[in-house]
Formats: C-alpha cells, structure tokens, sequence
C-alpha cells in the first residue's frame, strides 16, 4: 500500500521539478512497502536522502536562475529537512533497520507542507517571470 499516491495538488507547473518530486515519491512508497513486509530499509532510506539532497541542489539553482527573491530562506528549509532526514535515518539504522510510523509522518508533512507551501511560491514566481 502507498504511502502517498501522486495527484495534481501537488503540481507546480515547473516539469523538471514536479519530475524529481514525483521520483521523491516514489522512493517514500518504495520504504513503506518495506517497511509493511517488515523488511530492512537502511539501503532505500539512504537512497530517498541522497535524493533529497541532489533534488534541493537542483531546485536551487533552479530558483537562482529565475532570481528567486526568497531563495536564502528556502535554502535554510533545505537544510533543516536534511538534518531533520538525517536525524529519523539515524534512528531508523539504530534500530535495525525499521522504519516506524514517525519517519512516515515526517515524510508526509514534509511532502505536502513543503511542497504545496514553500515550493509552490517559486512556481508561482517561475510564472510571473515568464509574462
Ligand atoms: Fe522541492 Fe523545496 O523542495
């Protein structure tokens, strides 16, 4: 069962972007199938967090490229998601590779809250750039 299934709610009209969090996605789902058939997901978190991390280079210069004025603070969310994902994948590995309910939580919030309301306000600029 999926963690999250992708719809249109989470668009932003910017393809490379929507295709690399629909990649994020995808690698979320692939932990969570793990983790209802009790298996070890030390690899695919690690995996999810490496794209999560070239997935923010990305969209960073993807904001710089279109003179994004909130870059800075976006960054700093970045980098905080990161430590956070560092954090739940640390646990994850003390515990012997099981993922649990918290790491799902986080992925959830972040996936939806980020997303549809940090993210979408590039996207948003992205379009009034191009008039
Ligand atoms: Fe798509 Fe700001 O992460």
């Amino acid at each position: 069962m999926s963690l999250m299934v992708w719809d249109n709610t989470l668009a932003l009209g910017v393809q490379t972007m929507d295709g690399e969090h629909k990649e994020l996605l995808a690698l979320m789902n692939k932990i969570h199938d793990g983790f209802l058939a009790g298996a070890v997901v030390n690899d695919t978190v690690a995996r999810l967090g490496a794209a999560c991390a070239r997935h923010f280079a990305d969209e960073e210069a993807f904001m710089q490229s279109i003179a994004y004025p909130e870059l800075n603070v976006h960054k700093l969310l970045h980098r905080q998601l990161l430590e956070k994902y560092a954090h739940h994948a640390g646990a994850i590995k003390a515990g012997g590779g099981k993922a649990n309910e918290a790491f799902f939580s986080f992925l959830k919030l972040w996936l939806v809250s980020h997303i549809k309301g940090i993210d979408a306000k590039y996207a948003a600029h992205s379009r009034g750039a191009a008039r």
